[in-house]
């Protein structure tokens, strides 16, 4: 097995850094393929704490190459701001990182529109604030900066003329704010390409090479099923293809073929920013989790919405990204709390759904839940739990039809237990 994709099952946050960084110990290369610096990944070794945001998890490790592919939505000043932190660390040398030449660059314009659309308008989404949003927006009406743009300075200042022409008239009349000229920010975009030039390069015929050579890739997803512009909750969600199909657009895979989808699902749920999440959990033992689990933002700070486990809304995310193992992270969470519930069907409208489709209105889903048996483990021993934790999980196998795979305890890179062979 040579291909394997990390992706996110539920509103994202469910462990995807520190997977990506225990399975990329392995692979010869991990990449990005979607998002940008709404990410937050973290990886904890030892008494050393790292959020990555562009930068992919696999960077820890000396023989593996990180990629940056076409499909994100890439800011330079913050890139090299990370780079910065992650060298404080370890050595970075342009043959371990890579980026997309047609990556799309995220300006200050797209910054500044995120900022004013979340404060003006009526449908808060409760975006990152990166500009994720509006960049994309540009990608896809063809007026987007690419990175390979950064390298001339006169081609910059013109395509970002073209990209001002609609973006001033909002940033004068609609929203009353300054921003910098198209010939200003050329010329701040031009002084970072010349500081990323050594890492740019055609990432897809380097992906190419790879998986034709048999290579070991691995696709490091960002969010997660439920915050896909696609197949999430609408209009509650990022603007990229967040599951498996990303991949393919996004990094490219000239075999067609990723060989395991692994899905991660943290042990319950949570959700940072607007929009539906029927678990979510009023009463004070949602307060609880979310102290224990640490549950705040790795972006923004914010603090994460918390609920009990929804599995319609995994079945979802295991079809919808055809997931074939999932990881099950921060059990050691629920461990000695005095309830355990997990909600295995909605009813809506006096029907029951056992599967969050896209046609069902989840801010009406009121959640059927299970009163399961609470359970205490210290997890010291791998493969043998606690009888109630032991049902948990099983419960989990059995609703969605899929092994876990792993089973992750606490935060640092070795509290986990691999139940299954990844890119053996
Ligand atoms: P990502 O965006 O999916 O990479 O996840 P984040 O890094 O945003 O959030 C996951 C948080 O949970 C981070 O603070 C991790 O260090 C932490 N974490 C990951 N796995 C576990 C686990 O099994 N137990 C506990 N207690 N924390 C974990
Ligand atoms: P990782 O990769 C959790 C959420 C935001 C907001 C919505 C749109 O760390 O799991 P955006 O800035 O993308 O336009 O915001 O998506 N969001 C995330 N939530 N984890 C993330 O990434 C997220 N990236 C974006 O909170 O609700
Ligand atoms: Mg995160």
């Amino acid at each position: 097995m040579n291909t394997l994709a990390i992706i996110g099952a539920q509103w994202g946050d469910e462990g995807k850094g520190k997977i990506t960084d225990l399975l990329g110990q392995k692979a010869d290369y991990v990449v990005r393929f979607q998002g940008g610096n709404n990410a937050g990944h973290t990886i904890i070794v030892g008494d050393s704490k790292i959020v990555l945001h562009q930068i992919p998890s696999g960077i820890l490790h000396e023989n593996c190459t990180s990629i940056i592919a076409h499909g994100v939505v890439f800011e330079p000043e913050a890139f090299l701001t990370e780079l910065n932190m992650v060298k404080e660390k370890i050595p970075v040398t342009a043959d371990r990182l890579k980026i997309s030449l047609n990556a799309t660059v995220i300006t200050s314009y797209h910054k500044l529109l995120d900022a004013h659309r979340e404060g003006k308008s009526k449908v808060r989404i409760g975006t990152t604030g990166k500009g994720i949003g509006p960049a994309y927006e540009d990608k896809v009406a063809r007026r987007a900066i690419k990175v390979k743009d950064l390298f001339n300075l006169d081609l910059l200042t013109t395509k970002l003329n073209h990209a001002l022409e609609e973006k001033a008239y909002l940033f004068e009349h609609v929203y009353q704010t300054e921003y910098p000229s198209a010939e200003e920010e050329a010329k701040r975009l031009y002084a970072f390409g010349q500081e990323i030039f050594q890492y740019v390069t055609d990432t897809f015929s380097l992906i190419d090479r790879a998986t034709a050579e048999g290579k070991k890739v691995l696709f490091e997803g960002a969010q997660g099923v439920l915050l896909d512009i696609d197949y999430g909750s609408y209009p509650y969600v990022t603007s990229s293809s967040t599951g498996a199909a990303g991949i393919y657009t996004g990094a490219g895979v000239t075999n067609g073929i990723v060989n395991e989808k692994l899905g991660i699902v943290k042990a319950y749920t949570t959700r940072v920013g607007e929009g539906p999440m029927p678990t979510e959990i009023a009463e004070e033992i949602g307060d609880r989790i979310q102290k224990i689990g640490n549950e705040f933002g790795a972006t923004t700070g914010r603090r994460r919405r918390c609920g009990w486990l929804d599995l319609p809304i995994l079945k979802y995310s295991v079809k919808a990204s055809s997931m074939t193992s999932i990881a099950l992270t921060k059990l050691d969470v629920l461990s000695g709390l005095e309830e355990l519930k997990v909600c295995y069907a909605y009813e809506i409208d006096g029907k029951e759904y056992d599967c969050a489709y896209p046609g069902l209105d989840l801010s009406q889903a009121k959640p059927l839940y299970k009163n399961l048996k609470p359970f205490t483990d210290d997890f010291k021993k791998d493969g043998s739990y606690a009888p109630e934790l032991d049902e948990y999980i099983k419960l989990i196998e059995e609703n969605l039809g899929i092994p876990v795979g792993i089973i992750a305890y606490g935060p640092e890179r070795s509290q986990i237990h691999l139940r299954k062979n990844y890119f053996h």
